[in-house]
């Protein structure tokens, strides 16, 4: 990496106005959240590092792309420049646009899951799991050891652990796996990537077995960047030649477009096969709107098209991941324990080394979001017990290793000033962490109970 910053390839055209809160008002804020960051109003937030997802800032190439919408109900030009554009950035042969990546999940699992598959995936994602099993089928973990540990530095956190993807063949036979599901830079890990030689040596194994490979595609520019990084023989080649390798190495992919293509909503599925993409985009037409639109609006798909290119210049990548990892690194000279290596969207503080006094039952990343929030308005996200939900058969909590705090970061929204005032308060509510107690859930939705849980403190 070079000696200079990583500072910001775009200068700010237009601002959006925050309001100051005092600690008063965020008090209440909370507490009628039901302690559950996702309950909160926007407005009552100061720096939202709820998510990336939909959040990030457009460019003034995208907005003026928005006035080129075509909304025409059928076959909109824009559909077909964004076609053009995921063919070439990505290679894919088939596109279909949906509203968001769960619908690209739920159409996907609907035409390639049968009750009593298995789908084997390197870490579990919220909607992706749930989509797999309301298919019938059933989701194994096969991320190697070391994801689930927040302290090890293994620079490839979001390889496959092909030994225990054999086993599961072995256990059910392959004919029972109708694809591995792997995602780029795995959020539940923290970020974490894959290396393009763990999903070489996928790619030979399902090849062999006549098992598909399917991208969770969502952050892959992130996870091309790590790659340029890290991963010998990488360092001289572009963010958009890697993440071409990546996805010619696998069948097809769904993608949430409001991360890396830097839009506020859109999807796709891609497929390779000529019969799997018929049945799937003849279902499209029941679930999300006409294959040539899924759900979005012409000036959705334009400013998709335009982003996606952008997301794969290498000054924006390296800006947007040097942005997170400055962060970090502040936390850590603070001691503040964060998963590391640090991961491309975000920040994860490990809420049991921050919190050892609070039991996993007692929800403390779910606590210590709604502390932060008390401290300063900064909105967070719990990654942990809640985020993990029951196990479908037997209705116990999943105690999931990993107990986290997410602090996301939306791409070009916010400041290194506003970095700073992250970093001062996670470390003030560090230095009084004794004091924070742990929460009882008092409502518990069915599905996705992470997004309307409600909580008291103990
Ligand atoms: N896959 C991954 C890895 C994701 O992070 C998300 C969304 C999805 C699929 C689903 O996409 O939201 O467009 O339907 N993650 C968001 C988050 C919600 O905050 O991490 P979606």
């Amino acid at each position: 990496m070079s000696s200079r910053s990583w500072a910001e390839p775009y200068k700010i055209k237009m601002v959006e106005l925050l309001k100051m809160t005092t600690p008063k008002q965020r008090k209440k804020a909370i507490e009628e959240a039901g302690f559950n960051t996702f309950l909160l109003k926007s407005e009552d937030v100061y720096i939202d590092l709820l998510t990336d997802s939909g959040t990030s800032a457009m460019s003034d190439r995208q907005w003026a792309g928005m006035m080129l919408g075509d909304e025409a109900y059928a076959g909109s030009r824009n559909f077909y420049n964004l076609e053009r554009v995921v063919k070439k950035c990505y290679g894919y042969k088939h596109l279909i646009p949906t509203h968001q990546g769960r619908g690209a999940e739920n159409i996907l699992s609907q035409v390639m899951i049968k009750k009593g598959d298995i789908i084997p995936g390197n870490m579990y994602f919220t909607t992706t799991r749930l989509h797999q099993e309301l298919a019938g089928g059933t989701f194994y973990d096969v991320i190697i050891d070391e994801a689930h540990d927040s302290t090890s530095l293994h620079p490839f956190k979001g390889d496959i652990d092909i030994a225990k993807l054999d086993k599961l063949v072995k256990k059910f036979g392959a004919k029972k796996i109708p694809y591995v599901c792997v995602a780029t830079t795995v959020n539940m890990a923290g970020g974490q990537p894959i290396s393009l030689k763990n999903l070489k040596e996928l790619r030979a194994y399902t090849n062999k077995l006549g098992i598909k490979i399917i991208l969770d595609m969502t952050r892959i520019a992130e996870n091309a960047y790590f790659i340029q990084q890290r991963e010998k023989g990488y360092a001289n080649k572009n963010i958009a030649s890697i993440v071409r390798q990546i996805c010619d190495l696998t069948d097809g992919a769904t993608f949430s477009a409001k991360k890396d293509a830097l839009v506020n909503i859109g999807g796709f599925l891609t497929l390779n096969d000529d019969k799997k993409f018929e049945e799937a985009s003849n279902l499209v037409v029941v679930y999300e709107g006409l294959h040539t639109y899924g759900g979005l609006a012409g000036r959705d798909m334009e400013a998709m098209a335009i982003g996606i290119e952008e997301s794969l210049n290498d000054d924006h990548i390296n800006a947007r991941v040097g942005q997170v990892i400055y962060l970090g690194n502040k936390l850590i000279a603070s001691g503040v324990p964060i998963v590391q290596p640090i991961g491309g969207h975000g920040i994860f503080i490990d809420a049991k080394l921050f919190l050892p006094h609070v039991k996993q039952i007692n929800f403390p990343a779910q606590a210590l979001a709604a502390e932060i929030f008390e401290d300063s308005g900064v909105r967070t996200m719990e990654r942990g017990i809640v985020s993990a939900g029951r196990n479908a058969k037997t209705g116990d909590h999943y105690f999931p290793k990993l107990e986290l705090v997410r602090l996301t970061i939306p791409r070009r929204v916010y400041t290194q000033a506003h970095m700073d005032v992250i970093s001062e308060s996670i470390d003030s509510v560090y230095k009084r962490r004794n004091e924070i107690k742990g929460m009882e859930m008092i409502y518990e939705p069915t599905y996705l109970r992470f997004f309307q849980a409600r909580f008291k403190r103990l």
